[in-house]
């Protein structure tokens, strides 16, 4: 879709449709929608005093101007009751209206822009753009039938009034446009199958990645990561034929920047291995490399972002199978940290890979670890697939982890890591099992990924509810969301020493 920002009045503006926003009646409209209806000789408030509209949440109408100023139709949209209203209803309003323009077959649309209340025009534009582009994310790469059928938005005109509002909108749209395309990446590899997004074609991306914003890329195959001690990583990818690739991801290398680690689960393919998954619902499985594609999405948007941070973004990528070369239960592991694992499920094997991930972003020594992990069933059961659990061994990260949360709205929820469940890890073989009880197994998941950050401040995001999802919310479309994506490059920009 092509975004521009244009100076105009709403009532003087030409376009194939123009949309514009109200309340729930009996508030009175506002900006634009007002100057509109005046044109319009009062067209719209005797659509509402008449009860025709009543501008509940996401409520849309779509009329025809019939000449009377030029756009040629006008699509409102309700955004409930104005005491209620944040950027998060915006954001699922402008996704509504953008859906509906979409599946009205319409190419080209206009959004007069204008403050209001208390929120900026910067934010506003960028929450708005944010939402629409979105919700009408499609991922139509292996249909070939009725292709034909595939609408699309081609344009969208955000059209301000005056000479001081052009730039905050554009600033706003500036930032939209970076974490859209951010999302719509993520989205595209946790959507893309496994027999398509291959570690090999991870560790592609983020070549393409460090090639179009002068990055440093390192990846290292299977006989790599052995020499250098990677015994938990190299265990896992064993199992499988497709190569594995442990990928390292630099931005701002050597700047005297602070240094932050992002740190991604990258299994492209979880079948279990020898422990392996009942067969129902296994196709989800290939979501199991949302971690990785988060991480890597949010590099490419802190380098467009010009964001001031030295930035480690740390793929582990491999897929989880059964076979003659896999590992096994009872195997026991030398990890990167020199500590041992007895393995009790193949099951567990983020948790693994992620462990030399881990000790391997110690190298940098960071100021921040972040990892992402559809690491746990367990979490889903706990938080569903709407929220996020956090997990860490520092106050002041996590609160700005919930920081960023809240204004993202990706919700996340803190559970503990108490040393009383450190005990269900203890192995009489090893340092500790890869696996505890059933009970708090999300937590017990945490607490074994905590024995390899030493003191470094650090937050785990296991994000196995919300990266992938079976019923669509207002901008997210079903299946990979980039959970974590926006999330994420809040609290980079919102960094401080
Ligand atoms: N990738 C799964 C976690 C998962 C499950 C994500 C369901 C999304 C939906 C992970 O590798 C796994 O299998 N975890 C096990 C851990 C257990 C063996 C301790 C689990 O959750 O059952
Ligand atoms: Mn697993
Ligand atoms: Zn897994």
């Amino acid at each position: 879709m092509e975004i521009r920002v244009e100076r105009e009045k709403a009532e003087k503006y030409p376009c194939e449709l123009l949309l514009l926003f109200s309340f729930e009646s009996p508030e009175e409209l506002f900006g634009p929608a007002r100057n509109v209806d005046s044109e319009w000789k009062g067209f719209i408030s005797s659509l509402i005093k008449q009860g025709d509209f009543k501008g509940g949440f996401c409520e849309c109408q779509l009329l025809y101007t019939q000449g009377a100023f030029p756009a040629r139709r006008v699509l409102l949209t309700g955004l409930g009751k104005r005491n209620e209203f944040d950027l998060e209803k915006w954001r699922c309003a402008s996704s509504k209206a953008g859906q509906f323009i979409r599946d009205a077959g319409v190419k080209r649309f206009a959004f007069a822009i204008k403050k209001f209340d208390s929120f900026s025009l910067e934010e506003l534009a960028e929450s708005f753009l944010t939402g629409l582009l979105l919700g009408v994310y499609q991922f139509n790469e292996y249909k070939t039938l009725d292709r034909e059928k595939i609408k699309e938005i081609e344009e969208c005109v955000l059209v301000a009034e005056t000479a001081e509002e052009m730039k905050p909108v554009q600033e706003g749209v500036r930032t939209a446009r970076v974490v859209s395309k951010a999302v719509y990446m993520a989205r595209d590899l946790v959507n893309g199958p496994s027999n398509t997004v291959t570690p090999t074609v991870l560790a592609e991306k983020a070549g393409q990645v460090a090639k179009d914003h002068g990055m440093k890329v390192q990846v290292f195959d299977v006989g790599e990561a052995e020499a250098m001690g990677m015994g938990a990583f190299v265990a896992v990818a064993k199992g499988s034929q497709e190569p594995g690739k442990f990928i390292v991801l630099e931005y701002n290398e050597g700047k005297g920047l602070d240094t932050v680690a992002l740190v991604g689960k990258g299994i492209t393919f979880d079948s279990g291995g020898i422990s392996i998954k009942p067969s129902e619902r296994m196709e989800r499985m290939k979501d199991d490399m949302s971690g990785a594609a988060a991480v890597l999405a949010t590099m490419q948007a802190a380098a467009e972002l010009n964001l001031p941070l030295h930035l480690v973004g740390i793929m582990p990528a491999t897929e989880n199978l059964p076979d003659g070369k896999a590992y096994k239960p009872g195997d026991i592991l030398k990890t990167l940290s020199g500590q041992t694992v007895e393995v009790i499920s193949t099951d567990a094997e983020g948790r693994l890979i992620l462990s030399d991930a881990l000790t391997y972003s110690l190298r940098y020594q960071p100021k921040a670890i972040i990892d992402l992990a559809t690491l746990t069933g367990a979490c889903v059961i706990a938080l569903g697939d709407y929220v996020i659990g956090f997990f860490g061994n520092d106050e002041s990260l996590v609160k700005r982890i919930e920081d960023a949360s809240a204004k993202s709205s990706e919700k996340g929820w803190k559970l503990p890591l108490w040393d009383e469940y450190f005990d269900y890890l203890k192995s009489d073989v090893a340092d500790f099992r890869n696996v505890g009880t059933r009970a708090a197994g999300a937590i017990i998941g945490g607490v074994f990924l905590s024995k390899f950050v030493e003191k470094v401040p650090w937050v785990h995001l296991d994000i196995a509810g919300p990266a992938s999802i079976d019923k669509a919310r207002p901008y997210i479309p079903a299946g990979g969301t980039g959970a974590g994506v926006r999330l994420l490059i809040q609290f980079l920009m919102d960094w401080k020493s």
